[in-house]
């Protein structure tokens, strides 16, 4: 513990019992990559072609550090179909000449890259949910099947592994081309589950005997920046098993990124065996009509009750990202499976944005988990110390009452705090507008007792709560 007193804020006269909690500094444990949504399946192409003012209000709401969520993560769909795919018709065999299709606009989605970039966005997953329908058992881009050549299937044209991962690797050089490198890059979604629309079939084991041949082919066209994806599997009990099967093949050589989608199971403890990092790449609500509620009954659209799985997946389950499925939609109000809704005009934020905001905005990319003691009664809290040396606390209250911590530090000693504390999801959108009715404090620590041993002078910390108090 690096300083021995300080109590700088109170609210109402309330009185409570303090709980301390200490956060080790120098105990590093994952990195976090970030938070971000995708706009597949022409949702970015709607977004582009809002009116400029409630496009903008959007394009806020998501990426703004200040006025919105802060996002820092783009998943984008490579396209399948013969319509939207770089590939569309098939060149005859495996290796003739592909005659690749780019139209620069990738339905909207180099738009979408390009204006989450001006916020500073450089995290862009780039995603298959399917080859083309030519390089598969069922020669349909939809309905399941497999890529012809992965282990235990093949088809009378022939394998086309190395055709698809030219494929992947041109829809990255065009993307480098056009300014927005693609960082990530997948070529499945949901492969334990077969839809009729863009879908293909794997297991580890056969994802591993395409793997080499795509990484090999990114190297070899000098995308060694390229970290590669797998398997975006539908629930975090199937990712268990791919990625069992992935390292048993030694496929972490070649990837990046264990990746996780959560219908079927959200991520939590125990995390993945892998040393890979590990991501949660498309979680929402699919049941419910559209609803901006933070809190009413913890229903599967409130924004509480994704704070709490975001909270799990990172602390429990050593998440390095989590991503909504979509970000803004238009006239879709039947759905909340997306976080900002427009009808044309009047832009509204969900309660499911505010709880990306408490975690992008202050947990930024780069910050590394650091470890932590103690525990405060019904409270699920975490700790990161940010790339610019700010340690940022964020803490998630699922009881009805205020609580009150008194934060401690191992390894680092801060010379100012703010801490930004919300009772509604509504003061979180407030504090946008009316700075008198967001309960923010900046907490001047210069008059601390310090211990001068402490490793960094110049630190900040930032807490950021909902419901409850902060006493530092
Ligand atoms: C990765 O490398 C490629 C090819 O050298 C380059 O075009 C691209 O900008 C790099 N990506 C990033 C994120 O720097
Ligand atoms: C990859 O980079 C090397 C070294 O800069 C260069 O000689 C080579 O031509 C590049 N290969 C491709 C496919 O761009
Ligand atoms: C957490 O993930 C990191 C990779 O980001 C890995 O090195 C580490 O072993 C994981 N920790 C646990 C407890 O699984
Ligand atoms: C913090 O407190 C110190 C000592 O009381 C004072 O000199 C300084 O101006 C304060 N800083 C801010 C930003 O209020």
């Amino acid at each position: 513990m690096r300083f021995t007193a300080a109590v700088l804020a109170s609210l109402g006269g309330l009185a409570l019992a303090q709980t301390q909690i200490t956060v080790s500094v120098g105990s590093l444990l994952q990195e976090i990559d970030g938070f971000g949504i995708s706009q597949a399946f022409t949702r970015a192409r709607e977004f582009e072609e809002s009116d400029p003012e409630p496009r903008q209000k959007g394009l806020d709401y998501l990426f703004n550090t200040e006025t919105g969520a802060g996002l820092t993560i783009i998943r984008n769909r490579i396209g399948s179909t013969t319509t939207d795919a770089i590939l569309p018709r098939s060149p005859g065999s495996p290796t003739a000449t592909p005659q690749y299709v780019w139209d620069g606009s990738d339905s909207s989605q180099v738009w979408l890259s390009k204006e989450a970039r001006k916020y500073g966005v450089t995290t862009i997953y780039a995603d298959a949910w399917s080859a083309p329908a030519f390089m598969k058992t069922n020669n349909n881009e939809a309905n399941g099947g497999y890529l012809c050549g992965v282990t235990g299937r093949t088809c009378a044209s022939g394998d086309w592994r190395q055709t698809f991962a030219n494929m992947l690797t041109q829809y990255v050089k065009y993307y480098a081309e056009a300014g927005v490198p693609v960082t990530h890059l997948g070529f499945l979604n949901e492969p334990d589950y077969v839809v009729s629309y863009s879908s293909m079939q794997s297991d580890g084991n056969q994802a591993a005997s395409f793997i080499p041949t795509l990484y090999n082919t990114l190297q070899a066209a000098n995308f060694t920046n390229v970290s590669i994806a797998c398997c975006d599997s539908i629930g975090w009990g199937g990712t268990r098993t791919f990625t069992n099967q992935l390292v048993s093949a030694g496929m972490e050589r070649y990837m990046g990124i264990m990746t996780s989608h959560a219908y079927n199971g959200d991520p939590d403890a125990p995390p993945l065996s892998t040393r890979l990092k590990s991501w949660q790449t498309e979680a929402c609500d699919l049941n419910s009509r559209w609803c901006a509620t933070w809190y009413s009954n913890g229903g599967p659209c409130e924004g509480l009750t994704w704070a709490n799985k975001i909270h799990r997946g990172i602390v429990n389950a050593n998440l390095s990202a989590y991503i909504y499925w979509q970000g803004f939609e238009v006239n879709q109000f039947q759905a909340s499976s997306y976080l900002v809704a427009s009808d044309g005009r009047v832009v509204t934020p969900s309660g499911r944005l505010w709880a990306f905001a408490m975690w992008s905005r202050f947990v930024r990319p780069g910050a590394r988990r650091v470890s932590s003691s103690g525990s405060v009664s019904g409270v699920g809290y975490g700790a990161f110390k940010n790339l610019d040396n700010s340690v940022a606390v964020v803490f998630t209250n699922t009881g009805s009452g205020a609580q009150n911590v008194r934060i401690a530090f191992t390894g680092y000693t801060a010379s100012n705090a703010q801490a930004f504390w919300s009772t509604t999801w509504t003061d979180f959108d407030r504090y946008n507008h009316d700075d008198h009715i967001y309960h923010y404090s900046n907490i001047n620590y210069s008059d601390i007792d310090t211990d001068t041993t402490g490793s960094m002078r110049r630190g900040r910390l930032r807490a950021v709560w909902w419901r409850g108090l902060v006493w530092m």
